[in-house]
C-alpha cells in the first residue's frame, strides 16, 4: 500500500509506519547523543507511552538509562484499507528497537483509566520485574469511563466564566481566522478535570502501592502546562486549567504520601510543543507559530525528545535535590517564558495580519512537525514505496 497523509482539521488520519519507525530512531539518536543518565531508573511504566511527551519519556528511559520499560496506551491497529495509528507504529517500532538492544520492553493497548488496565500493569511487574522506579503520567485523553462509577466524562477546551473571542490560525489554509468560545458549564469543568485531572493518576498509584510493587526511592511524576498571559483564558484558567490545577493539587497528596517512604510524586511543566493532542486546542497552534519561529532565532527551540532528555539530565537523576520553583513544580517550560522570548512572541501577536503572517510565524516548521508526528515528511523514507500497514507489537499475543 502507498500512504499518503490525510488531513482532516487538526488531525492526520493515516500514518506511515516506516516513517514513525524513522520519527522513533530520530528521538533514539539525540538520546544517544547526548550519552547515557547516570542513576537513572531501571524499570519504568509510562501512562500514555505512544506520542508526544509519553514516547519521549519512553525513550529517554530505555535508550538513556537502559531502563526495562512497560507502555501503556490506546491506539488503533491497522484493519482493511486503514492505517493503524501513528502511536501504534511508533510503539512498534520502539519494541523492535528495544529488542535489537536487548531491552524489556512490554506494551498495553488498552483504557488506562479502567482498572484491568492496573491490574495487567501490576501482574506484568509482579511476573517480570518485581517493581517499579518510575512511572511518568502522561495521558492527554478526550473522555473517561469513571472505573467505579461508570459515568463516561468528556474532556473540553473552553474558557471559565464568559466566552472569549480571539485571533486563531485555521492550519489547513494558512489564514488567520476569529474565533469566539462559548464559556464552560460547570458541568462541562467537572468533566475535563475528571478526565484531565489526577484522580486516575492516584488510582494508578493506589493499585502499584497496594501491591507493594513501587521500588525504594519510587518516582512518579506527571506532565502540566502553564502557558502564558496570551493563551491564559484558554489555557490555564479554562477547563483544561483546572485540570492542570487538580493534577498539580494530587502531586502534592502523593507526594506527602510517597514521602513517608523515600519516594517521590512531582509535576514537570513542559513546554509548549505540537502533539496530536495540543493541536487540537483553539488558538493555542497560533501561539506555536509565534513562539517556535522567536526560539527558533534565539537557537533555545526544543522539540518533546531534548525537553523530556532535560527533564532526566538536569531535574530528575543528577543525584542533588531536585530543583522546583515556589509552587513545588519542576520547570521544564524555563526557555519558552523567558522574559525577552514573551515579550518577542507578544510584539508578534500584536501586529499580526494575514499579510505578516509567514513572516512571524514558523508554518513550515509546524506544518514539518505536525506531518511528523505521523510518519509523514522525512526526507530519509520513500513514500512511493509499498508498505505494509499492518504491522504488529512483538509483545501483544
Ligand atoms: P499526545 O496526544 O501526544 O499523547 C497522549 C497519549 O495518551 C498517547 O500515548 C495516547 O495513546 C494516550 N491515551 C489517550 N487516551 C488514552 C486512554 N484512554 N488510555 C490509554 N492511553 C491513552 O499528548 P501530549 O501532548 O504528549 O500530552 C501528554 C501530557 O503532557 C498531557 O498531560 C499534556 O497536558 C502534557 N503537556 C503537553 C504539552 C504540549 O504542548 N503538548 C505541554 C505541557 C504538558
Amino acid at each position: 500500500m502507498i500512504i499518503q497523509p490525510k488531513i482532516r482539521g487538526f488531525i492526520c488520519t493515516t500514518a506511515h509506519p516506516v516513517g514513525c519507525a524513522q520519527y522513533v530512531q530520530k528521538q533514539m539518536d539525540y538520546v544517544r547523543s547526548h550519552g547515557m543518565i547516570g542513576n537513572g531508573p531501571q524499570r519504568v511504566v509510562v501512562v500514555g507511552a505512544s506520542t508526544g511527551y509519553g514516547l519521549a519519556s519512553r525513550i529517554v528511559t530505555a535508550f538513556g538509562c537502559g531502563a526495562s520499560t512497560i507502555g501503556v496506551f490506546l491506539e488503533k491497529e491497522a484493519e482493511n484499507s486503514r492505517t493503524a495509528s501513528a502511536g501504534w507504529y511508533n510503539s512498534v517500532a520502539f519494541e523492535q528497537k528495544a529488542k535489537n538492544e536487548g531491552l524489556y520492553a512490554r506494551s498495553l493497548n488498552i483504557d488506562a483509566f479502567c482498572d484491568e488496565a492496573k491490574q495487567r500493569v501490576v501482574d506484568l511487574i509482579k511476573k517480570d520485574l518485581g517493581a517499579i522506579d518510575l512511572l511518568i503520567y502522561s495521558l492527554a485523553a478526550p473522555r473517561r469511563q469513571h472505573p467505579r462509577t461508570g459515568q463516561v466524562a468528556k474532556s473540553v477546551l473552553k474558557p471559565i466564566g464568559a466566552p472569549h473571542t480571539s485571533i486563531s490560525i485555521d492550519a489547513s489554509t494558512n489564514t488567520l481566522e476569529t474565533v469566539t468560545l462559548p464559556a464552560a458549564s460547570q458541568e462541562e469543568i467537572d468533566q475535563t478535570v475528571s478526565v484531565m485531572g489526577g484522580e486516575d493518576w492516584e488510582f494508578w498509584i493506589d493499585a502499584l502501592a497496594r501491591e507493594k510493587l513501587l521500588g525504594e526511592r519510587f518516582m512518579t511524576v506527571a506532565y502540566s502546562y502553564v502557558g502564558p498571559e496570551l493563551t491564559k483564558i484558554i489555557y490555564r484558567h479554562g477547563t483544561i486549567g483546572r485540570a492542570k490545577d487538580h493534577l498539580e493539587k494530587t502531586a502534592k497528596k502523593l507526594d506527602e504520601r510517597l514521602k513517608k517512604t523515600g519516594g517521590r510524586a512531582l509535576i514537570s511543566v513542559n513546554k509548549a510543543l505540537v502533539t496530536q493532542s495540543s493541536s487540537a486546542i483553539p488558538v493555542i497552534p497560533l501561539y506555536f507559530t509565534l513562539l517556535n519561529k522567536v526560539m527558533k532565532e534565539k537557537n533555545l527551540y526544543e522539540n518533546c525528545i531534548a525537553q523530556i532528555c532535560r527533564l532526566f539530565s538536569t531535574r530528575l537523576y543528577t543525584g542533588n535535590p531536585i530543583p522546583v520553583d515556589e509552587n513545588g513544580l519542576i520547570r521544564m517550560d524555563d526557555l519558552e517564558t523567558r522574559p525577552d522570548v514573551q515579550a518577542q512572541v507578544l510584539e508578534s501577536w500584536k501586529k499580526l495580519s494575514q499579510e505578516n503572517l509567514a513572516q512571524l510565524a514558523d508554518l513550515d516548521g509546524y506544518h514539518r512537525e505536525f506531518l511528523q508526528l505521523f510518519g509523514f515528511g522525512f526526507d530519509e523514507v520513500n513514500y512511493e514505496a509499498d508498505v505494509n500497514p499492518v504491522q504488529k507489537l512483538l509483545s501483544l499475543p
